[in-house]
């Protein structure tokens, strides 16, 4: 089968590899119909978090069960299942907790694993024609429809970019009325404003320096900031003032929640050529009112193996306005997202509710076009958003 296999920084091939087989009698073969292209990938791509040479990237699934082994009891051949980035067994007790993004026992002696992931237990990813999925019982979602219909998009970010973006929204406490503030307005980002505003949010800032992408948040219903016009925080500030803050808040003329989806590749803003890792969080610290919520859903790693020279450290360590996040009391939430708890309620949001993540998706391409893919999607070149390969 075809693959999209590491091949060092900044290179990726189309390989042709064996065909996955069932190798515990709880795994199913998965004929992959969509997988899309994340920003998590681009930290592997670029050689920042590096994988073995020759692993099969991709953590973002839908596909038709192609076999199933003796012992699965729910999941059956032909069904269309989503699965999801971070693979679990169900059953161990941050499973239970819906703590899926840490489950016991994919990683022994260790905890969560995902597909196509760097020291995440070496389960081959999704870009590619076939995918084994272990414990298919609780890592396969049943969807409805057939391949190829008007869910095929949508259905695929239930994989990861629609759970993270919701997660996202929950790690900052959005509720409704909330205003919030994103930065990044990569797949991540958009979904994120996009639960935000499914959730009653009164008002969504989204920040980033790309114009196609701020131009898609604001098909979403979201104000677009461009940090290249000027100090982003000074422009939202800005923007509530005039707009006439409600009596006796002046003293609150930020947001209520801010979402960092961009993580440790943050650019810096004044030298934009360049990152600056701490960036984003300092000025999400500065533009959350007091009392309000932080939830950070961009990685920042354990190990950064070409840390920036601006403030980026090997072991991950990262400097951050402790003092004004504590004198403000923000609270904070960040982590990898816990799949489970929101798959099957946000696929029952996009068949009973018309939520339609998949109006981020900005290119189809086949695997072999997967070396150009990765090229235009790191450069955030050519208008290129959110990329699912159909093998
Ligand atoms: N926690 C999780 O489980 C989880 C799941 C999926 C993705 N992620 C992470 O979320 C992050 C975003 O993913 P993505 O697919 O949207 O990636 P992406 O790389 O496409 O998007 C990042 C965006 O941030 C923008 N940006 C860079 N510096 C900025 C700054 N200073 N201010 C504002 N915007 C800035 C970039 O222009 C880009 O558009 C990545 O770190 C990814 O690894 C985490
Ligand atoms: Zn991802
Ligand atoms: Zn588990």
């Amino acid at each position: 089968m075809k693959a999209v296999t590491y091949q060092g920084p900044g290179q990726v091939s189309v390989e042709n590899l064996s065909q996955p087989i069932i190798q515990d009698p709880l795994d199913a073969i998965v004929r992959v119909t969509s997988s899309a292209l994340c920003g998590s990938d681009l930290h592997m791509y670029e050689g920042r978090i590096p994988p073995e040479i020759g692993m099969v990237f991709g953590h973002e699934v839908l596909g038709v069960v192609q076999e199933v082994g003796s012992s699965v009891r729910l999941i059956k051949s032909g069904m269309r299942v989503v699965v999801p980035a971070h693979v679990y067994c169900g059953v161990c007790v941050n499973c239970a907790r819906e703590r899926t993004a840490q489950c016991l026992t994919m990683r022994p002696g260790r905890v969560g694993a995902a597909f196509g992931y760097t020291n995440k237990g070496n389960y081959p990813g999704g870009q590619a024609e076939f995918l084994r999925v272990p414990f298919a019982d609780a890592n396969c979602m049943p969807v409805p429809g057939k391949p190829g219909d008007h869910w095929e998009d949508d259905f695929v970010m239930l994989a990861d970019g629609f759970v993270s973006g919701w997660h996202a929204t929950d790690l900052a406490r959005v509720q409704a009325g909330s205003t919030v503030a994103v930065f990044g307005a990569g797949p991540i980002g958009l979904l994120s404003a996009y639960s935000a505003l499914l959730r009653g949010a009164s008002l969504v800032f989204v920040v980033d320096n790309v114009p196609e992408r701020l131009h898609l948040s604001q098909t979403l219903g979201a104000i677009p900031v461009n940090f290249q016009d000027g100090d982003p925080v000074d422009q939202i500030l800005a923007y509530r003032r005039d707009s006439g803050l409600p009596p006796g808040e002046t003293a609150l003329p930020g947001v209520d929640c801010g979402i960092d989806a961009v993580g440790f590749q943050a650019l810096d803003r004044i030298h934009p050529s360049r990152e600056n890792p701490s960036q984003v969080i300092t000025d999400l610290a500065r533009v959350v009112n007091p009392g309000g919520s932080l939830g950070i859903i961009g990685v920042y790693p354990k190990k950064d193996h070409s840390p920036s020279p601006v403030g980026g450290f090997a072991d991950g360590r990262l400097t951050v306005p402790w003092g004004l996040l504590f004198s403000k009391g923000i609270a904070l939430g960040l982590g990898r997202t816990p799949d489970r708890r929101y798959n099957r309620m946000l696929r029952d949001l996009i068949l009973t509710k018309g939520a339609h993540p998949g109006k981020i998706v900005t290119n189809h391409a086949s695997l072999h076009e997967a070396p150009e893919a990765y090229k235009k999607f790191a450069a955030r070149r050519d208008g290129v958003v959110k990329v699912v390969f159909v093998p």
